[in-house]
């Protein structure tokens, strides 16, 4: 589109949809502003689709939108971690040739979604460069691409990386990246691109709140923006240039997250009632009020309910053995075909449903241009979740996987989910790595390890690679080692 002259009063055209929707507020600094913040304004109140803003403001922020259950909801099933489990016995030898198969030949790319705010945790930057290493303190990105490293290096293939940042954050991936020369991964290996926005809303008048006179106030579109990111980036035809069929999506704050798994993907790819379309990783969880998404079956499709949205009686239930009846917790690790992402993303009638969150956001009295801090949360902060693809897959399969072994997050500054647990959790993982291979770890009454241990994804990527490390025959009390 031709750029606006930028005219001392606001483009008429603009100005007059804004008033029509109720947003007229955007332009209230307009004629104090300079040439280049008017330009700029102008150029995000265009990217911005105005005509979907009063059914936005009217459906989810003035109304708060209620959860229908549906009235056959029941657990999906999953295969379990055990392969020669009563329950469901599957070839687990199988599933694992099938992936490599696949990754040997070239066919798997990682994905990361990396474009959130990160408040809970505090941390004034992208995630990813959070300093993450039980023992190393290696931040996150360098812990995914060792990973990436060492499988290119085990197939000879190399394995693309794409990872989703949002506008808020892209420059800055971008630059740490750059200043750590991709952490060994070749460039052209890595595709970083922001995934969309969408204007966050004042919770109590349905306006776009305003950042500054010359901005409106946004938030990243969720990580359900990511499949149409991914093809508006140009990283799906990318993929198709590569010969990439598989991708393996995870979250930029699992640091235990395994950034590839044959098994799985040999799962999505071949398992008699998998479309290859889209499949999920689950970890039973701990206990009901766990904070997990669950994995449920609706008229027989698959789907993630929310913890805040599946009633905590179905949540307390107990199957006859003492366990959750609904007991598969999302770790957001999912694997996806290309050729369903594509589909999605070029379908004119796709659209996964907006989630409606309440935060407490900064801004700008529009008339006054006075900075507003908020004491409680004032904006409807909209997004998309990218589990609520799954129902669209003819079929969609879950795979149980153990909590220690993949899934330590980092979401908070303490407690759960925090650096502290998340070194624990990479701790135990390295202990039970050691302890198959015989190397004794020293553990305290309660059973825990006593030292701090982290592996280096170069020396192995999975307990069988020990076999072949050199390794202490025991690890004291107090040591911090790297393997
Ligand atoms: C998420 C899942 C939850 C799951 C848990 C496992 C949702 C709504 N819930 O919870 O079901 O059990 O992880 O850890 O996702 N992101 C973007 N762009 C965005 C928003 C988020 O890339 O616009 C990325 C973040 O960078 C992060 C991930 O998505 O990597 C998770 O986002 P977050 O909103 O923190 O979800 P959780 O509440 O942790």
């Amino acid at each position: 589109m031709p750029a606006t002259p930028v005219t001392v009063a606001p483009p008429a055209d603009l100005a007059s949809r804004l008033m029509q929707i109720g947003q007229g507020h955007v332009f209230a600094a307009y004629e104090r502003l300079n040439q280049e913040e008017r330009a700029s304004l102008i150029a995000q109140v265009r990217g911005i689709d105005l005509d979907a803003v009063p059914e936005l403001v009217e459906s989810y922020v003035k109304r708060k939108p209620g959860f229908a259950l549906p009235p056959d909801v029941r657990p999906a099933p999953y295969y379990p971690n055990d392969s020669k489990s009563p329950v469901r016995a599957w070839d687990r030898g199988a599933a694992d040739a099938k992936g490599r198969e696949l990754i040997n030949a070239g066919r798997v790319a990682c994905f990361t979604v990396a474009g959130g705010q990160g408040t809970r945790l505090g941390y004034d930057g992208p995630k990813g460069c959070y300093p993450a290493g039980a023992v190393t303190r290696k931040p996150l990105f360098q812990m995914f691409a060792e990973q990436i490293l060492a499988w290119s290096k085990r197939s000879g293939r190399i394995v693309p990386w794409y990872i989703m940042t949002s506008p808020l954050n892209h420059d800055a991936t971008i630059a740490f990246m750059n200043e750590h020369g991709y952490f060994g991964l070749s460039r052209e290996a890595v595709m970083c691109f922001p995934q969309g926005v969408l204007p966050s809303f004042d919770m109590a008048t349905g306006r776009m709140l305003i950042a500054s006179p010359s901005e409106i106030a946004t938030n990243p579109d969720g990580h359900g923006g990511s499949i149409t990111a991914l093809h508006k980036s140009g990283a799906i035809a990318d993929m198709k240039r590569r010969g990439i069929t598989t991708l393996s999506y995870f979250q930029v704050d699992n640091a235990t997250v395994r950034v590839i798994d044959p098994v799985f993907i040999g799962l999505h790819a071949s398992a008699p009632d998998s479309s290859a379309e889209m499949s999920s990783k689950m970890i039973p969880k701990a206990y009901a009020e766990e904070k997990l998404g669950l994995f449920c079956s609706c008229s027989g499709r698959t789907e993630v309910i929310e913890y805040s949205d599946l009633p905590m009686e179905l949540q307390r239930e107990r199957e006859p053995d003492g366990s959750l009846r609904f007991l598969a917790g999302s770790i957001a690790v999912h694997v996806m075909g290309v050729e369903f992402v594509e589909r999605l993303a070029t379908d004119a009638k796709f659209s996964l449903p907006f989630h409606r969150a309440e935060k407490k956001v900064a801004c700008v009295d529009p008339a006054t241009g006075a900075r507003v801090e908020p004491t409680m949360a004032n904006c409807v902060k909209l997004e998309r979740f990218v589990f609520d693809a799954l129902p669209m897959c003819r079929a969609s399969i879950v795979y149980e996987t153990d909590r220690v072994e993949e899934f330590a997050p980092i979401k908070n500054a303490s407690g759960t989910d925090s650096p502290d647990s998340c070194t624990k959790l990479q701790t135990e993982r390295a202990a039970r790595w050691l302890k198959s291979v015989g190397v004794d770890v020293a553990r305290n009454e309660a059973g825990e390890p006593e030292c701090v241990l982290e592996i280096d994804p170069a020396t192995a990527l999975e307990p069988a690679d020990l076999k072949n490390a050199k390794l202490p025959t025991k690890i004291e009390r107090g040591a911090k080692l790297v393997i």
